[in-house]
């Protein structure tokens, strides 16, 4: 037996907001260790691509578009995990929305209804259907991608730095909970990681510089940092880690 055991070979995960960026990554790198994930977000079209994809590398990849926002999706996406595949061992919550970038004190009254239900009431909603299932089981792994701005809000996101630091709260409160039935919960924090959904901040010279600077490592983050994280989270290494916050931010926090 290696002293570290990274394989998920049998394993079901659900890794939600995996069409692209962060998800995506973190599914393909679940899949590479052998478990079978179910890949989700809001567009079935997008996820058919990156799950036959996942399956041309000789990954196992299942397709189901779930809203996280919307408790009845997400009601039906576990149904079909249960009935079509038997279980559940591994959720990841990664699916959140930023949709206001200002000073607080404007933003709209609904785009604070939109980020605390995906960000904080979807993340807390799916946890509850995937432990049920993982109770059965005898037990799991839930991963929450929250984010450096939950521990240090960034200005013009407070709304958004809200819900993350509302994450490692729920992470901690979940992991004493369920600690019992054997289901760890753990979050993890990115620091600027090169997606879709931080290209604006990066979207000029200056401002990357200005990113760097704070970088010690001197470079943004990729996805795959993330991935790393996730699959050691997800995995037997990790059998004693739980309640904790993995920060993955090339030491900015430091
Ligand atoms: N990128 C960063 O710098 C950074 C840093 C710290 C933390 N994070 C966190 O990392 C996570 C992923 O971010 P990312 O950078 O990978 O973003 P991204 O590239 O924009 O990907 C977001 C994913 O979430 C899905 N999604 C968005 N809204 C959804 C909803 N309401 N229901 C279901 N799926 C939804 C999107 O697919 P559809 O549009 O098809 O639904 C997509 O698959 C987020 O929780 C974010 O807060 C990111």
């Amino acid at each position: 037996m290696p002293i570290a055991n990274f394989d998920l070979t049998n394993r079901i995960a659900v890794v939600n907001g995996a069409s692209r960026g962060i998800g995506e990554a973190i599914a393909r790198g679940f899949a590479e260790q052998g478990a079978t994930v179910v890949i989700t977000s809001r567009r079935q079209e997008s996820l058919d691509k990156v799950a036959a994809s996942i399956r041309e590398s000789g990954g196992k990849a299942v397709p189901i578009a779930c809203h996280g926002g919307k408790p009845a999706e997400m009601k039906s996406l576990f149904t079909r995990v249960e009935q079509e595949l038997g279980g559940l061992d591994i959720l990841v919550n990664n699916a959140a929305n930023n949709p206001y970038f200002g000073p607080a004190i404007d933003a709209p009254e609904s785009t604070i209804d939109k980020t605390i239900e995906v960000n904080l009431k979807g993340f807390f909603l799916m946890i509850q259907f995937a432990a049920r299932l993982m109770k059965k089981r005898g037990g799991g792994s839930i991963i929450n991608i929250s984010s450096i701005a939950g521990i240090k809000p960034s200005i013009h996101e407070v709304a958004y730095s809200m819900t993350k630091a509302g994450i490692i709260n729920l992470t901690k409160g979940f992991a004493k909970e369920l600690g019992p039935d054997g289901i760890r919960v753990n979050a993890i924090a990115p620091g600027l990681i090169e997606t879709g959904f931080s290209a604006a901040l990066v979207d000029t010279e200056e401002k990357r510089a200005s990113f760097l600077n704070r970088y010690p490592v001197r470079r943004l983050g990729q996805p795959n940092d993330v991935a790393a994280a996730a699959i050691y989270l997800a995995s037997d290494a990790a059998s004693f880690t739980s309640g904790s916050v993995m920060i993955i931010d090339g030491g900015a926090m430091a």
